[in-house]
């Protein structure tokens, strides 16, 4: 399973980057909005940072505009995926971007007769928003159940990349059910790495040997 961050703070990214755990970075207009920085140059910072794929997304909802934007945005560098909303405008542009050679990834799922469409239009990656449908009283878990199932029955290749991430519970769950992609908040992924045991073990570890009094290379 691959892990993005869905960040635009630079320094999450080269903590995550130096970790590594991060295989590609996801944005959104609120996160980079939230991080204070210009939209295009903040786009393009992470993808020189990141090896991986970045998903940077256009702010059109019209679909020459759409096209106007998400060619300008994967010219910023040759990782960039465009990320494109889940409309009829949107999953139009989606089919001419692949036409072009231009990686898409279809955000704002929240169905997966939704998700279907964006396979079949040509879509790299759809990002089912999990958080959200739980957030208003649904399984959101069950939405990339059924995307991952429809995928591997029609053998689409648009991977699944599980966005509006919000506990490790989330990760697990995707992970189990064969989710190609899982994009954390950085608190999420510094979660993953915690256990009370482990911290209690390794406390105990360490005060067992200096009750000997000796060093690491004393014998
Ligand atoms: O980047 C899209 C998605 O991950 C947003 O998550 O937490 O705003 O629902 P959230």
């Amino acid at each position: 399973m691959q892990f993005f961050l869905d960040t635009a703070e630079i320094q999450e990214i080269q903590t995550g980057l130096d970790w590594g755990m991060v295989d590609g970075v996801t944005t959104n207009p609120s996160l980079i909005a939230k991080s204070g920085r210009p939209y295009l140059p903040t786009v393009q910072a992470i993808a020189k940072l990141v090896p991986g794929p970045v998903s940077g997304e256009v702010l059109a909802t019209e679909y020459n505009e759409i096209l106007t934007q998400g060619r300008r945005l994967s010219g910023l560098a040759e990782n960039v995926v465009v990320k494109v909303p889940l409309t009829p405008a949107g999953l139009r542009a989606v089919a001419t971007f692949k036409k072009e050679g231009i990686r898409t990834n279809v955000t704002l799922c929240f169905s997966a007769a939704q998700a279907l469409l964006a396979a079949k239009a040509g879509a790299a990656y759809i990002s089912p928003f999990i958080g959200r449908l739980d957030d208003v009283g649904e399984e959101g878990m069950e939405l990339v159940d059924q995307v991952v199932t429809i995928y591997h029955n029609y053998g689409f290749d648009t991977k699944v990349l599980v966005a509006s991430v919000r506990s490790p519970i989330h990760i697990i769950q995707a992970a189990s059910l064969g989710a190609d992609v899982a994009t954390l908040p950085f608190k999420v992924l510094e979660q993953l790495y915690k256990h009370p045991l482990t911290d209690v073990g390794l406390d105990r570890f360490l005060a067992d040997w200096k009750k000997t009094g000796k060093n690491f290379e004393e014998s």
